[in-house]
């Protein structure tokens, strides 16, 4: 189905999406071995990353030369710090598989220089020739990346304060913690991410209903930076049954 440009595609489970999403990856990297990759962070690719693994592990699957930027990192925290998206991409896909540990790209959440690093980044992914396909989460308050809601939007790679939902969001991190988790991140600008040539959002579970009918339908706002999705031209919305429940009146 299509809605405001968007193509969206339904599946019966979160695990049906993974695997789906899974195997269209081993197709992207057949057809271009040097795929430049944008990824998430986040509950929701978890099983993704899984079939990753288990397809890497059956021999159907060459990471060597592909090339990966994550989206985000917390302020302040280390590389090797529990809590920071590098831990989790390690733990959940990277250590697993064989990537090029050169071609694997963050944010440095403890750069002395938090605008030269995001700088560094940006003229990284142009190096890289920009990205290919970027996988995108969605935060239940219409976040991407960690851009949050609220009265404007920023372009480019920046350092941002984080909203206490998603601070709450991501307390499992730490501990569940919330007090523990950083009130500031760097992350993707919307620039950055409407640059990709391709983007795949992938959202599952009820709680993501209301943020996927907002993005889909609902008016282009910075109080739901996912709504600007809707001016890119070639990006695809995969949600399960339980998140795509308020999209069913009028497709096409
Ligand atoms: C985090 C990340 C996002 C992610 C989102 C959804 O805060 N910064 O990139 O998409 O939250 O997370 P989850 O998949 O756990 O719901």
């Amino acid at each position: 189905m299509h809605v405001n440009g968007m193509t969206i595609r339904r599946f019966a489970s979160p695990a049906s999406a993974a695997s789906a999403l899974a195997r269209h990856i081993v197709r992207c990297l057949a057809s271009n071995p040097n795929l430049v990759l944008g990824l998430p962070t986040g509950r929701t690719p978890v099983p993704f990353y899984a079939e990753l693994v288990a397809l890497f592990r059956a021999g159907r699957i060459d990471f060597s030369r592909a090339t990966t930027f994550n989206l985000d990192e917390f302020a302040g925290l280390a590389a090797s710090a529990p809590g920071s998206y590098r831990a989790f991409m390690e733990r959940h896909l990277f250590s697993h598989v064989n990537f090029a540990a050169r071609r694997i790209n963050f944010l440095n959440g403890v750069a002395p220089d938090m605008t030269a690093e995001c700088l560094r980044y940006e003229r990284t992914i142009a190096r890289a020739g920009g990205l290919d396909l970027l996988l995108l989460g969605l935060g239940a308050n219409g976040h991407v990346g960690f851009n949050e809601p609220g009265q404007s939007l920023v372009a480019f790679t920046h350092k941002t304060r984080l909203t206490l939902a998603t601070r709450q969001a991501n307390a499992a991190l730490f501990r569940h913690r919330v007090g523990d988790v950083p009130r500031e991140a760097l992350s993707m600008g919307m620039r950055t991410i409407l640059h990709a040539r391709r983007i795949i959002l992938l959202a599952t579970g009820s709680t993501k209903a209301p943020a996927v009918q907002r993005l889909v339908r609902g008016p282009i706002t910075p109080g739901v930076p996912a709504s600007f999705l809707q001016l890119h031209r070639a990006v695809e919305v995969w949600v399960d049954e339980a998140a795509g429940t308020r999209l069913s009146a009028g497709g096409e």
